[in-house]
């Protein structure tokens, strides 16, 4: 029986949300409103397009045309690819190479499972893509998590049966999506904000390699 390891990429891998934060905020302030750390929370595993309709119609209430919000999304992701562009190694979570590694070591198929458009480039400013089996990110699939598609299709990609699978996510919609596809989730992060995943963890240096043979076996 083989199993499947799928890493969400932003919050797991890396600290990007803060370069999204910002990118946001930019936008906001420009639109004439403020835009918190608190109301970035609720952006986390959240499609581009989601977050600029929430922000446009919950947080600004802004006014708009097709167009403008079309000529907004290409704002914010020239905004964040230039925080992008300058990240590197140092920008990996914890202790997380060493799972990878280890996963690998194995022989264990891992796939990335990311709402990001843009999980490749990171993956390659930080060196981890050779780390990847699969890579489904937000260019692959139509519809957003806590819908399971990402999931699902990156179960399939590395031929593994989806309750065979083992996800690593920091967002309530990302385990939800694990959930509704019947893998075991993980949460990196707080435990009480993912206190719907089945294994909670602060971050990566604190599981052992112990718990993920574990993983493998059972
Ligand atoms: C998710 C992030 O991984 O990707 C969200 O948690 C982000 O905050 C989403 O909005 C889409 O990312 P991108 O890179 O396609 O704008
Ligand atoms: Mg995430």
């Amino acid at each position: 029986m083989t199993k499947g390891f799928i890493f969400d990429l932003d919050g797991v891998i890396v600290d990007t949300a803060k370069y999204h934060y910002l990118a946001w905020k930019k936008l906001a302030n420009e639109l004439g409103f403020e835009f918190t750390k608190e109301q970035n929370e609720l952006f986390k595993g959240v499609s581009r397009k989601r977050c600029l309709d929430i922000l446009l119609n919950d947080i600004g209430k802004i006014e708009h045309t097709q167009k403008q919000f079309d000529t907004w999304m290409i704002t914010k992701n020239e905004d964040y690819l230039e925080y992008i562009e300058k990240m590197d190694e140092s920008e990996i979570l914890p202790d997380v190479p060493k799972v990878l590694a280890f996963l690998k070591e194995n022989d264990v198929p891992i796939a990335l499972g990311s709402a990001s458009k843009n999980a490749q480039p990171i993956l390659e400013k930080v060196g981890l893509l050779h780390y990847f089996d699969t890579i489904v990110d937000g260019n692959n699939v139509t519809k957003a998590k806590p819908d399971p598609e990402v999931f699902l299709l990156a179960a399939k990609q590395l031929g593994v049966k989806s309750n065979d699978c083992v996800v690593f996510e920091d967002a309530v919609a990302g385990v939800e999506a694990a959930n509704t596809a019947q893998m075991i989730s993980i949460g990196i992060g707080d435990e009480n904000v993912l206190s719907e995943a089945k294994y909670n963890f602060t971050d990566f240096t604190q599981i052992s390699t112990d718990f993920i043979t574990t993983l493998i076996e059972n």
